[in-house]
């Protein structure tokens, strides 16, 4: 008896002493990151082409959106972050919280890679709130080894720290048997039936092309900390594609979503899920965002809304920052199974003061005199008439010899330099170009159902806006725009 109560004892002090020693660990990391992020902050504060109102780290790199989540009362997004400079390295989660989706403020950062336990790198991944309510994060753990998938849980309901689940790994290899899965990685957690299961990306041939795969698991206990290999939910039907990356899957509107990064630009398939299989089968398939974009993360919000973020890429090197999210977007089903996304409703709050020209048709150029800025909603209904192109000009110079175009010539549209397939369809009468710029971000909107996010160059000074039409005479039945405030509950980028 005497001798049980020792060795309890013995493992009581170790169990403390080893997360006494975590915790020491997990603290100095996040100094030194944090610090390195906010010395970086300091200079890039005032870069002109920082977007105001498109979420980013304060500094130094990002890559994906992870893990986006409601809870209780706020909602919350992570993402890639490397601390240490403003190329990707040293994966860790950023993190920023927000209570109506609109106004954020940034968080410590909320996940490191535990030096102690071999990890390399935090990379993407999902959250899930288990049966009994307990939040976790679920990730790609990286190290000198095989992937593993990782969780981590919050020491309390403010978020601001985690510490790694005692039971990691919770998801390794060794699962698939003898099926050997390659880049295995980016873990997505859906409900189905009252039971739980998470998809990983990944690929069955070395990246040699044709066995690009999504890989799914059930859950065997509550706490998800132990899961079944059911087999490929889905392999993708494109033989060049080598890997798919960061894989969401989800109900939406009937029909079963699931959208893939494999290689750009993102694809999306809709269609039907066989529950006794867990085989997807696709009816429809389409492109995400035809620009700058890569590797989307996925939330239900507290009214059922799906709502998507997107990494925004490419844009230049060696400025201290690199990197954004899009806005975030709401995603139905039409009834043709194509996916619809439009800019979540909410964001109407950051508007200013809203500019209408009453002009109904445009020859050649008309500057919006009064929609100048670098900060700027702009809606427009738009039709050809009589002209070849028709289109808006921002970031137009006084001269109007310099500007960014976003046109439609009846058969694309051209985003910046970008060709974009896009043609009305059976009802549409006319184009409505929906047109977010954001210092040196352009996300595009048409229709609803075509999306193009693009890096662009402009002088600071450039910041007229201007429709026009060539060939002939277009019709403008409506042109708004809004001067759009910073999102950030502290002033500034
Ligand atoms: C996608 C991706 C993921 C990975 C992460 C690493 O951009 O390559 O597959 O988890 O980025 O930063």
């Amino acid at each position: 008896m005497k001798r049980s109560l020792l060795s309890l004892n013995v493992v009581l002090i170790l169990a403390v002493f080893t997360r006494g020693d975590e915790v020491k660990e997990r603290d100095e990391l996040l100094r030194k990151a944090e610090a390195s992020v906010k010395a970086a902050a300091a200079k890039v504060k005032n870069d002109p082409n920082r977007p105001t109102y498109h979420l980013q780290p304060p500094a130094n790199w990002n890559n994906d959106p992870n893990g986006p989540v409601f809870y209780k009362g706020n909602y919350h997004l992570f993402y890639q972050l490397n601390p240490f400079g403003d190329g990707w390295g040293h994966m860790h989660w950023g993190h920023f919280r927000s209570k109506d989706l609109v106004h954020w403020e940034h968080q410590p950062i909320a996940l490191w890679p535990s030096k102690d336990r071999g990890e390399e790198h935090v990379f993407s991944g999902c959250a899930a709130v288990t049966k009994k309510g307990q939040l976790m994060l679920i990730y790609t753990s990286i190290g000198k080894r095989l992937p593993e998938q990782w969780a981590a849980i919050p020491e309390d309901d403010s978020l601001l720290e985690w510490k790694k689940h005692p039971a990691n790994p919770i998801l390794t290899e060794k699962l698939h048997g003898n099926v050997k899965i390659h880049e295995w990685r980016d873990p997505f957690v859906f409900e189905n039936g009252g039971r739980t299961y998470v998809v990983c990306g990944g690929n069955l041939n070395e990246n040699k092309g044709g066995q690009a795969v999504v890989n799914v698991y059930r859950a065997e206990n509550d706490g998800l900390t132990e899961w079944k290999y059911l087999g490929v939910l889905f392999q993708h039907p494109d033989k060049d594609v080598k890997n798919i990356e960061c894989p969401l899957f989800f109900p939406l509107d009937g029909k079963w979503v699931l959208i893939v990064s494999q290689g750009r630009p993102v694809q999306y398939f809709v269609g039907d899920l066989d529950a006794t299989t867990m085989r997807f089968t696709s009816k429809q398939r389409g492109v995400m965002d035809f620009g700058s974009y890569y590797a989307p993360n996925c939330m239900l919000d507290p009214k059922g809304r799906r709502l998507l973020w997107g990494w925004v890429q490419d844009f230049p090197d060696g400025k201290g920052w690199n990197g954004c999210m899009t806005l975030p977007r709401v995603l139905t089903v039409a009834d043709d199974l194509t996916l619809r996304q439009i800019p979540a409703p909410q964001l109407e709050k950051l508007r200013g003061e809203r500019i209408t020209q009453g002009n109904s048709a445009v020859t050649g150029e008309y500057v919006l005199e009064r929609a100048k800025g670098d900060a700027l909603e702009v809606a427009a209904d738009l039709s050809l008439g009589t002209a070849d192109e028709v289109g808006l000009k921002l970031r137009r110079s006084a001269d109007g010899s310099k500007a960014v175009a976003v046109s439609f010539n009846g058969k694309k549209l051209n985003v910046a330099g970008l060709d974009v397939p896009f043609v009305l369809g059976p009802g549409e009468k006319s184009l409505q170009l929906h047109v977010f710029l954001d210092h040196s971000v352009l996300e595009v909107y048409a229709n609803g159902r075509a999306c193009a996010t693009r890096i662009i160059q402009a002088a600071p000074e450039d910041k007229s806006v201007a429709l026009f039409a060539r060939g002939g005479k277009a019709e403008v039945k409506s042109i708004e725009s809004w001067p759009i405030h910073s999102i950030w509950e502290t002033a500034g980028r």
